[in-house]
């Protein structure tokens, strides 16, 4: 069927009286190799519409989208909605042999989804390679019409992304690491909205400027889209507000630092009660020195005016401290009539994962073996074709639905390295039945390293109902679930050498990835795959695949 076709079906779909304020929005996203000034660099980048970040999405919860992906690059390209629900729409979801075969060189896709059940800041990013790395924006779910945030209304919003960028080809890097085993270089720089720090080399960009009023209100939709980094956020002088994150609402939390992860998403309230001046923004990684910066700059204040700086004072590795665990712990889901709190209190599926690194034998590398990574001791294998359409067409030798619901193996896993740190491998997913509920436990191991992964979970939020340091105790632990307003995200952080509770409801059908949202650790096959079988009523089976629907 013709796009237009399908516009004209959806507004008189809309037209009928229960959806009375349906909305379609189209966009035209064309994938294209670019150059951008404010990287000072003639290197192409893969962009879309030529743009670094691409172009922001602003919709409302409810409305239609329409977006057209036109792939006018060499690469195979997928284009991912990161945090949206995609009820029943996992065909839209955009996870390169996940959900779909990846749009190739001249082809097009046109994804079609409905923001349902969802309002806050989000962000698009590539779902294949590591193209990611430019090829993202933010998405922006407006509340619906006439309906207020739950906060004073800010004096103006503006989108803030993070991510990283790497002199040069990302796809390089990693396919270097990949051939000799070792770990991919880190990223040259860290950028704010496209800009990398300023340098003497590069002067007609003097990096990210954020305008300001004095004695006004601003909302900040902070997006961390970089590869592999948590990132620290700061404004010199100023305090936030956090009221928002991975769009759901939270108790207002006052802190002077935020740190998001990579695949998280904050919205800040920030007051410009200094008056006047110039003050450094900054987005700093735990280890990597490129601090990216920019300035908050209150109108009137001559351009000469000094910035007053930061220093950082932040942890310089991923491990767990109190600045840490305090920014993390600290958030609470707002649990308000409105936007009340439903974490299952019941649960059908008590599924303990280990996370971590690992080797396996390599003849071809440099060392003999390579670096993978693991759920459960099993290193992802991807498939060639998607698993929601082995899934939907019933196609038998892509995938098992065995994945362990316990490691195979029990250890002390925060404790001594096990002698061996060699992983399985597979494509294996998890099964629930429709509507079944699931506490999923999370479980650093040490297995190489103690590290800290944001796990991110696609086609649903879950709720962080406990964390802590050490091994989980099945006993002692529950007992200290938080389940009244925990936080409600779609990516979060499991503490390195600790463990992490989450829970939530699979009531969305289809085939939902779950993966360490560093890139490099997705690369290495930290991730997994749930199914979630149809239910028997009318609204609770995946719909059909559209005809554009991409094959590999
Ligand atoms: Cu933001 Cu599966 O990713
Ligand atoms: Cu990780």
């Amino acid at each position: 069927m013709a796009t237009w076709i399908r516009v004209v079906v959806l507004v008189m779909a809309c037209l009928l009286p229960a959806s009375a304020e349906c909305v379609v929005r189209q966009y035209n996203f064309d994938v294209v190799m670019k150059n951008t000034t404010k990287l000072c660099s003639t290197k192409p980048i893969v962009t879309i519409n030529g743009k670094f970040p691409g172009p922001t999405i602003i919709a409302r919860e409810d409305d239609i989208l329409l977006i057209r992906v036109n792939n006018r690059v060499n690469y195979n390209v997928t284009i991912h909605w990161h945090g949206v629900k995609q009820f029943r729409t996992g065909w839209a979801d955009g996870t390169a042999y996940i959900t779909q075969c990846p749009i190739q060189p001249g082809e097009s896709y046109v994804h079609n989804f409905t923001l349902t059940g969802q309002r806050g800041t989000l962000f698009y990013h590539a779902h294949i390679f590591w193209l990611r790395a430019t090829l993202h924006g933010a998405i922006v779910i407006l509340p619906k019409g006439g309906v207020p945030y739950p906060f004073p209304k800010p004096r103006e919003e503006k989108v803030i992304v993070l991510a990283e960028w790497w002199k040069s080809d990302v796809e390089a890097v990693i396919n270097e690491a990949l051939q000799t085993g070792l770990t991919p270089n880190r990223s040259d720089t860290q950028t704010i909205n496209g800009y990398a720090e300023p340098t003497s080399s590069c002067p007609s960009e003097r990096g990210y400027t954020l305008q300001v009023e004095p004695g006004r209100t601003y909302m900040l939709r902070v997006i961390n889209a970089a590869l592999n980094e948590f990132l620290y956020f700061k404004i010199a002088g100023h305090d936030f507000t956090v009221v928002e994150v991975d769009a759901s609402y939270t108790k207002p939390y006052k802190t002077d630092t935020v740190l998001i992860a990579s695949g998280q998403t904050t919205n800040l309230l920030l007051t410009t009660n200094l008056g006047t001046g110039k003050f450094m923004i900054s987005a700093s990684p735990f280890k990597n020195k490129k601090i990216a910066t920019g300035t908050l700059h209150y109108i009137g204040t001559p351009n000469d005016t000094a910035t007053i700086v930061l220093t950082p004072i932040w942890p310089s590795e991923n491990t767990s401290t109190p600045l840490v665990d305090n920014i993390t712990d600290a958030l609470r889901s707002l649990n308000s009539k409105e936007y009340p709190v439903t974490v299952p209190l019941k649960i059908d599926h008590s599924l303990f994962f280990t996370i971590g690194l690992g080797t396996m034998p390599c003849p071809t590398c440099t060392i003999g073996n390579r670096a993978v990574a693991h759920i459960n001791n099993i290193t992802f294998d991807s498939p060639t074709i998607s698993l929601l359409q082995a899934h939907y067409f019933n196609i038998k030798g892509v995938y098992t639905d065995d994945f362990p619901a316990n490691p195979p193996n029990q250890f002390d896993y925060t404790g001594t390295q096990p002698a061996n740190p060699q992983t399985m491998h597979g494509t294996r997913v998890y099964r629930l039945p429709y509507n079944s509920t699931v506490q999923l436990v999370l479980q650093d191991t040490i297995r190489l390293a103690l590290e800290s992964h944001p796990m991110h979970l696609h086609g649903f939020s879950f709720y962080a109902v406990g964390s802590g340091l050490g091994n989980f105790n099945p006993i002692k632990d529950p007992k200290k679930f938080n389940l009244v307003d925990p936080v409600e995200r779609n990516t979060i952080s499991v503490p390195a050498g600790g463990w992490l509770a989450i829970r939530f409801r699979a009531d969305n059908p289809g085939v939902w990835f779950m993966h360490c949202h560093i890139e490099v650790h997705t690369t290495w096959g930290m991730e997994m795959a749930f199914v979630v079988d149809n239910g028997n009523g009318p609204n609770e089976s995946v719909l059909p695949p559209p005809h554009d629907l991409p094959k590999c």
